[in-house]
């Protein structure tokens, strides 16, 4: 049986996925509060897991081992890193990588985790296609592309660290969750994805666009979430 797991890192990116929930039941497990219910036909479990990779990696490992979920979701906003994005747009992740794991000294590449196969985690292809295709279906005026999601324990406001980014890994938009929980997912075998609202350019306007911005968008990122869902 499918059995949805959707994290997201502030109250504001779960709330409407919250308010749509039925048969909701509520567990407190390290400080999180994880909503078990039904979005139409569709068993989900919502959850903030609050911001950084700590907490999103512990947030996946608790939905698998104490609610079984078999897929995982995280939903937010994020900075856009690619020019073709502007704020409002939907980026849907084809992989994800920690921009801040770096063990260099010992050779291994930027964003490698020593000891994994892999530099990026890769997302489930058909969760991919389906978040797409629901974006597309419930709003076509708003643009909507896969990519490279980077995460770190970092806010990305200024110009340069945007453009190490870029040069670097070739991200499409930075945030500080989607990583941790792609290699959580990934070393417990779960599928997920990462759809991430553009909230801001991750540069020197990031600190007046993400207050102005967040809300709206991690709204409409929540919405195409619940619309993606019920197609399971
Ligand atoms: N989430 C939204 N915007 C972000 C940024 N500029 N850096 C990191 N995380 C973000």
């Amino acid at each position: 049986m499918v059995k949805i797991g959707i994290i997201g890192a502030m109250e504001l990116e779960v709330a409407t996925l919250k308010q749509e929930l039925t048969q909701v039941t509520c567990r407190e497990v390290a400080g999180m509060k994880f909503f078990d219910g039904m979005l139409e036909q569709t068993s989900v479990v919502v959850v903030q897991c609050g911001v950084g990779k700590v907490n999103a990696a512990m947030c996946v490992q608790i939905l698998h081992d104490l609610f079984e979920v078999t897929h995982v979701i995280n939903t937010g906003v994020a900075g856009g890193l690619n020019d073709k994005l502007d704020i409002g747009d939907i980026l849907i992740s084809n992989a994800a990588l920690q921009h801040d794991m770096n063990v260099e000294p010992l050779g291994y590449a930027p964003g490698q985790v020593p000891g994994l196969d892999t530099l990026s985690f890769p997302a489930d292809d058909k969760m991919k296609q389906g978040a797409i295709a629901s974006c597309e279906r419930v709003n076509q005026d708003i643009q909507v592309m896969e990519g490279l999601v980077v995460s770190g324990d970092q806010f990305i406001a200024e110009q340069a660290v945007r453009k190490h980014l870029i040069d670097t890994f070739h991200g499409d938009c930075a945030e500080m969750e989607g990583a941790a929980i792609a290699q959580a997912a990934y070393l417990n075998n779960l599928p997920f994805v990462i759809i991430r609202a553009i909230s801001d350019k991750a540069d020197h306007s990031a600190q007046m666009d993400y207050p102005t911005f967040e809300k709206q968008a991690a709204y409409h990122c929540a919405k195409l979430v619940a619309e993606f869902v019920k197609t399971y």
